[in-house]
């Protein structure tokens, strides 16, 4: 079974075609970041356009690479939401297309259950598992109990720690991305003597906030003048890691209580790339018994491919979509969780 996947639901035009063997044939990413550089920021008519600049190059790229023909496929999996719905609709509208051309199903895959299944394309992994979702636009702890059966435990009641790195890089003048930067930052810096706070941490549940982070690292440069840009950022990252650890360290509770044989925590994401993320993680994994899975960085990020992994996955259940199937800005995963009062700015 083979199928292809397209991903426009943010700033990566992204197209890939994978098996049922697992096999990666082929995962092209084209980012827009130059693009959207000079704004600090995504802007979602900027992203939009671009999408429709180079998808249809783009997708045929991946076909190509793959050594195929159109008609060799046996899905078009495509990202319906949540996004910007611009560019949601410009990937979906494609697959459509190509779908309806080869009279092969089509795939409308939530972007967080490609996120949520991509470790089962990249390490094997058996159900159950934890994931920690990480990225520019969300931060949730869901239990993956079964294709289709996606438990939110926990999700940020403001900003997604992508964005929070992003907004602390803006303020420490370390340029866009800024994950990536205020690591880089991190690493020369001494988060000794700076004191930030670590929100929500040893509250009960396993939600997130970072708006009062970010504000913290407002004041303590407004008030602090000349203080390191490296310890700074190192400081930042020191309490993001530690909030993290807290809220994963209860989520496990959460699921070792539904599931006591639980082998593994997953993160996924962007910010999934933080090295100090990674290994805060690890550590708190052998001590409760499981082994961080960590999919590599370019299958973390946004990618094509565990579009079609997830549409593989939809196969092979015999799931497929109707060719009126809208395009969603807001599609939470969990259908039983409860939305968030001022999450949800970005998708
Ligand atoms: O998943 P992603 O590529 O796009 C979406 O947001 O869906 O995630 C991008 C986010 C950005 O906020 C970026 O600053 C952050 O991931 N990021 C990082 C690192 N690399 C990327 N954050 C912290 N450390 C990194 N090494
Ligand atoms: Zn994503």
């Amino acid at each position: 079974m083979i199928v292809l996947g397209i991903e426009t639901s943010c700033d990566e035009t992204a197209a890939a075609v994978v098996d049922d063997a697992r096999r990666i044939r082929s995962n092209i990413v084209l980012s827009q970041v130059a693009e959207h550089r000079p704004y600090g920021g995504v802007v979602p008519e900027i992203a939009a356009r671009a999408h429709v600049e180079q998808i249809d190059g783009l997708i045929r790229q991946a076909v190509d690479t793959a050594n195929l023909k159109f008609s060799d496929l046996d899905g078009v999996a495509a990202t319906a939401g949540p996004g910007l719905i611009g560019g949601v609709m410009v990937g979906l509208v494609t697959g459509k297309a190509i779908a309806a051309a080869i009279n092969k199903p089509l795939l409308a895959i939530n972007h967080l259950e490609g996120h949520a299944l991509s470790a089962r394309l990249t390490d094997d992994l058996a159900f159950p598992y934890l994931l920690l979702l990480v990225s520019g636009g969300h931060c949730q702890l869901l239990l993956i109990e079964a294709f289709g059966r996606y438990r939110r435990l926990g999700t940020t009641i403001d900003d997604a720690v992508g964005e929070a790195f992003d907004k602390v890089a803006k303020m420490l003048d370390l340029g866009y991305p800024g994950g990536p930067a205020v690591q880089a930052a991190a690493e020369r810096g001494n988060p000794d003597g700076i004191d930030l706070p670590r929100p929500m941490a040893g509250r009960q549940g396993c939600d997130f906030s970072f708006s009062g982070l970010k504000t913290a690292v407002r004041r303590l440069l407004d008030n602090n003048p000349g203080l390191p840009v490296e310890d700074v950022a190192a400081a930042f990252q020191t309490a993001v890691g530690d909030v993290m650890v807290d809220r994963a360290g209860n989520a496990i509770a959460m699921a070792q209580a539904s599931y006591p044989g639980l082998t593994h925590l997953v993160i996924a994401g962007g910010v999934a790339a933080n090295s100090h993320l990674r290994q805060c993680l690890d550590v708190l994994c052998r001590k409760r018994g499981l082994t961080l899975a960590a999919p590599p960085v370019d299958l973390c990020t946004d990618n094509g491919a565990m579009i079609a992994w997830a549409g593989v996955e939809h196969l092979a259940v015999g799931l497929s979509d109707p060719l009126d199937t809208p395009a969603r800005a807001r599609w939470p995963l969990d259908p039983d969780a409860k939305p968030m009062p001022f999450a949800g700015k970005k998708a």
